[in-house]
């Protein structure tokens, strides 16, 4: 069985020296890349900037922004599942400068943005043979956490997505506390390390797919 994920920040540059990010650590994707290899899964890892080590038994590619994480992905399929559990920035700056932005020169105007592709979205969409077979998405959420999760699966096109809690320490934090959401119901996994609830997000992605 074919794994492959997404996971930590993207870094959209604004000039050489700066850039848009969010305060994704990776930790929780690569928590799920480790429980997945551990249940026999050959796993790629499509990574933002992190701080952590590669996870052992994964295979791992790093990028930085949203486009090459989608490339990236692209490249890794075909797999049984895919994980969408980055925190890709949906805008990027429209024109980054080859050179350091200057205020005096360039004057107090707005950073003038443009959409990145949506991941999940793109590859929920593909066709019946190069979709992978469970596509599931994460929705991190500061409020209305459930009902934003249930409204984010549908217009995803994702089978499956996590709901996340982000109001609290989850994100850079060593705990998390999910939903599970999948077309069957929705179960809540309590409060506990990252690695224990890749293992079990890791275990039900086994059982659904016969693994
Ligand atoms: N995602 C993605 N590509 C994007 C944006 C998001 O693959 N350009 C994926 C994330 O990896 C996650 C899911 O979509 O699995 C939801 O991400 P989230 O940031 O919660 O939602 P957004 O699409 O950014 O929606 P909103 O900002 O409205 O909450």
């Amino acid at each position: 069985m074919r794994a492959v994920l997404t996971a930590g920040p993207t870094l959209e540059p604004i000039d050489p020296v700066r850039f848009l990010s969010n305060r994704s650590s990776g930790k929780q994707g690569y928590a799920l890349a480790e429980a997945l290899a551990a249940l026999g899964f050959d796993v790629t890892l499509v990574s933002g900037p992190t701080a952590l080590n590669d996870p052992p038994g994964v295979a791992t590619v790093r990028v930085e922004t949203a486009r090459e994480m989608l490339a990236a992905v692209e490249r890794a399929l075909p797999a049984d599942v895919f994980i969408a559990v980055a925190a890709v920035a949906d805008w990027r700056p429209a024109e980054p400068s080859a050179i350091k932005l200057k205020l005096d020169k360039s004057g107090h105007g707005a950073l003038k943005l443009t959409e990145n592709p949506d991941i999940l979205q793109t590859i929920a969409a593909l066709g019946p043979e190069a979709r992978p077979r469970l596509v599931i998405g994460f929705a991190a959420e500061t409020h209305d956490v459930l009902d934003h999760a249930r409204a984010k699966r549908v217009r995803k096109g994702c089978d499956w997505i996590i709901a996340n809690d982000v109001s609290g320490a989850a994100m850079g934090g060593a705990d998390n506390a999910v939903t599970l959401m999948t077309p069957e119901g929705e179960e809540s996994l309590a409060q506990a390390p990252k690695a224990e609830i890749a293992r079990a997000i890791a275990e039900r992605i086994a059982a659904a797919l016969g693994a």
